[in-house]
């Protein structure tokens, strides 16, 4: 299954087996937080407190789609998508994080699974992108071991209802965005900015997923496929010193060692855990732990949009994500950004995944997220012109393509995203879809990039 080489007419043609798809995820999508016995989330009480979230914004409405699922899917067949990755809402299935399941909640994704498939679209399943329900976090949320226990108990309930269904399943989206974005530097829900705390959350997290591995695999059938999805770090020094170089050493550790070994390796980084002595003794990793965290999986989900530049500096003294990281500066990579101020370099991505392949177990790997925000404008024509996000998804597909040709197993690409959507702290003001949505009307309108895409898909190939 390699990819071939640019044909003579410059297409890059992908292996017949990759998979194509797009991600979203429940909070971001899904409205309707109120309805058929759903519970609050983090997120719910983290938006509707006032000066968390740009403009107010909340994902009380968002884009509707519990109630317009089906036009949702139809639109996906009507774009060709082979596969579509969703997550599933924590506080629909247990509304307050344990116990029994809510049968409205199941309900609704098994539907949902029900409709993709009926339309050829393979669903993709993530158990936790970041909607941890409330009643969980007034008991300690990702601070305290028992959080992992109940995510392992939803995680069979939802494997015991959709296992037969669903053939890929992630744990997690993105842990280190829910450790210290959550718990360090308060940007996302719960809002805490207790660096010590973040590092216990991190380890809970994993200390999850693992649980949660064991669980799925004792309901799934032997073919599903257990993953988790990591946002990984393409870490470089802004100059060439060794104070940059060091900066490096401790984002790396903290961005991308500090999951990866775990995951793989069965340990802990001995740096991080010696540069954050300070903050924590790390006697919340107890006996047995490390081998719950690194039972075997399936694959790994990458999440990649930008890459990251730092240098030694001068501490600020504000909340950081970064625990003992004051004296590292994050620096702007200068050239072309997104609208989010990220610098689009797609050889982060080859970075990232180049790395994983080479210094962790040789493990299947899935680009679970990549895409970009544009200041998208429907035109007086009805259309809405997005040439740089096709240009920053082209570049960064043709480094996937590359990776492939250069033996890295790497099966699959979700774009970021299928629809415009509630960005977390950024509300709706960032626009990340292939499809534009008029949030007053709820109308979805392709931009040029959902065309583009579609001809990606149909043809299995991009042209450079
Ligand atoms: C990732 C999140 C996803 C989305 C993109 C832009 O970190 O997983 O939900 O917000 O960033």
């Amino acid at each position: 299954m390699t990819a071939t080489r640019p044909q003579a007419d410059g297409r890059l043609v992908f292996p017949t087996n990759f998979m194509w798809g797009a991600a979203t995820a429940a909070y971001q999508i899904e409205g309707s937080t109120t309805v058929d016995g759903r519970g609050p989330s983090i997120w719910d009480t983290f938006a509707h407190t006032p000066g968390r979230v740009d403009g107010g914004d909340t994902g009380d409405v968002a884009a509707e789609h519990y109630r317009n699922f089906r036009d949702d899917v139809a639109l996906m067949a009507e774009l060709g998508l082979p596969a579509y990755r969703f997550s599933v809402s924590w506080p629909r299935v247990q509304p307050g994080g344990r116990g029994p399941a809510n049968a409205a909640g199941l309900d609704h994704y098994s539907r949902l699974v029900d409709e993709l498939l009926a339309h050829s679209v393979t669903p993709v399943l993530t158990l936790y992108h970041w909607d941890l329900p409330q009643e969980l976090e007034d008991a300690g949320g990702w601070g305290v071991r028992d959080t992992a226990a109940r995510f392992a108990e939803y995680a069979e309930l939802v494997g015991a209802r959709l296992g037969d269904r669903v053939p890929i399943w992630t744990t997690l989206n993105e842990p280190w965005c829910s450790a210290f974005l959550g718990y360090a530097s308060g940007e996302h829900a719960p809002g805490r900015t207790d660096p010590a705390l973040s590092l216990r959350a991190a380890h809970h997290l994993l200390l999850a997923h693992g649980y949660a591995t064991h669980a799925l695999r004792a309901v799934l059938p032997a073919a599903a496929q257990v993953s988790v999805t990591l946002n990984l770090c393409a870490v470089m020094p802004a100059v060439t010193s060794p104070a940059a170089t060091n900066a490096v050493r401790r984002i790396d550790g903290l961005g991308n060692r500090l999951f990866l070994d775990p995951l793989f390796r069965g340990h802990y980084p001995a740096d991080v855990q010696r540069d954050t002595r300070g903050l924590t003794d790390w006697s919340f990793v107890v006996s047995g732990d490390m081998d719950v965290i690194s039972s075997p999986i399936d694959m790994l989900g990458v999440n990649y949009y930008t890459p990251t530049l730092v240098d030694a500096g001068t501490p600020s003294g504000a909340p950081s994500p970064w625990p003992a990281c004051a004296d590292v500066r994050f620096v702007s990579q200068p050239g072309p950004a997104t609208a989010m101020g990220w610098a689009i370099d797609a050889q982060g991505l080859r970075n990232v995944v180049h790395r994983v392949h080479e210094e962790y177990a040789p493990i299947p790997l899935m680009i679970t997220e990549n895409g970009a925000a544009f200041d998208d404008e429907l035109g007086s024509d009805g259309g809405v012109r997005d040439h740089e996000r096709i240009s920053y998804l082209r570049d960064h597909l043709a480094v996937v393509h590359e990776a492939i040709e250069s033996g890295v197993d790497l099966r699959g690409y979700f774009v970021w995203s299928l629809l415009d959507n509630f960005e977390w702290a950024y509300g709706y003001s960032k626009r990340f879809g292939i499809v534009h949505v008029d949030y007053p009307t709820q109308r979805r309108v392709w931009k040029d990039s959902a065309y583009w895409y579609r001809q990606v898909i149909n043809t299995n190939g991009i042209d450079v």
